[in-house]
């Protein structure tokens, strides 16, 4: 299901999606287009990244970091962030809260020498918000990342009764590696060309747009409150003079 423009509080822009004919392994079936606001996080956000994971129940901070991690562990993740070495990009709401984080990582298996570059995806989606894609076009932000770094292979370690992350691991092409709970998806990455890096471009201005009226949206209505609320002051005092 297409993710409705209005629970972004952003409008659906014409088409930046991926060239899905060019398709990666097992080539993936295409999903209804509808365009989100994706933005890429800096280290001022982590604030807002620490809100959205801690935001998780018990459950699904275990899907997610394959442990039921705690708040001080979920703490210690955000502030080891490396938004230099890695990638991590989400989704706003209207209200600036994110309510969808991804991380790409390029750390430790692209180092070994002589074995293909890779990156792990890591993503969580606040439970109000799931099942209108936001995963899966999170998830295809990160293979275009990932291919315009010229990597290999990308990697999601999920745990097996993980359904939703595998099917869109699966969906895109990727090989899936079952040993008992726990489950090791791969995806061999296209190499990148002048579209994706074009895409990408196009999708950050985007979507940096997007926040901004957001930002704007917000104040507003903040100026609006405060200006009812002042209305209703004055309203009482005059109701008080009166009686
Ligand atoms: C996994 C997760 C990110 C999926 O996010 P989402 O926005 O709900 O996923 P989407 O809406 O893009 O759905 C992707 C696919 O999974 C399917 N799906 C979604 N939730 C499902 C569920 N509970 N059971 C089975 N399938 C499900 C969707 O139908 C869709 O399939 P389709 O492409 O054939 O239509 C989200 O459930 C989540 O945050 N879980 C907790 C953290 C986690 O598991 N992270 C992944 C490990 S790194």
């Amino acid at each position: 299901m297409g993710l409705s423009a209005d629970a972004l509080g952003a409008p659906v822009f014409g088409s930046a999606g991926r060239d899905r004919s060019e398709g990666l392994d097992g080539g993936p079936k295409p999903r209804p287009f509808a365009w989100v606001p994706i933005r890429s996080l800096a280290p001022r956000h982590r604030g807002r990244i620490l809100q959205h994971l801690l935001g998780l129940e018990r459950g699904d901070r275990y899907l997610r970091f394959g442990y039921a991690a705690t708040d001080e562990q979920i703490e210690k993740y955000v502030a080891s962030l490396n938004f230099e070495r890695d990638e991590v990009f989400g989704v706003f709401n209207r209200r600036l809260a994110l309510i969808a984080v991804a991380h790409l990582a390029y750390d430790a298996p692209q180092q070994i020498v002589g074995r293909p570059a890779m990156a792990e995806f890591g993503v969580s989606v606040s439970g109000s918000a799931r099942g209108r894609g936001l995963g899966a076009r999170l998830f295809d932000r990160a293979v275009m990342h990932a291919r315009n770094r010229r990597i290999d292979t990308l990697y999601i370690h999920a745990l097996s009764e993980n359904t939703a992350m595998l099917k869109i691991a699966r969906r895109a092409g990727a090989k899936v590696e079952r040993d008992g709970s726990e489950s090791a998806a791969y995806l061999k990455l296209p190499r990148d060309t002048l579209a994706t890096h074009l895409e990408q471009m196009l999708e950050r201005q985007a979507a940096e747009v997007d926040y901004r009226i957001k930002v704007h949206a917000k104040r507003l209505e903040s100026l609006l409150e405060g200006i009812a609320e002042v209305r209703a002051g004055i309203g009482a005092r005059k109701r008080s003079v009166i009686e």
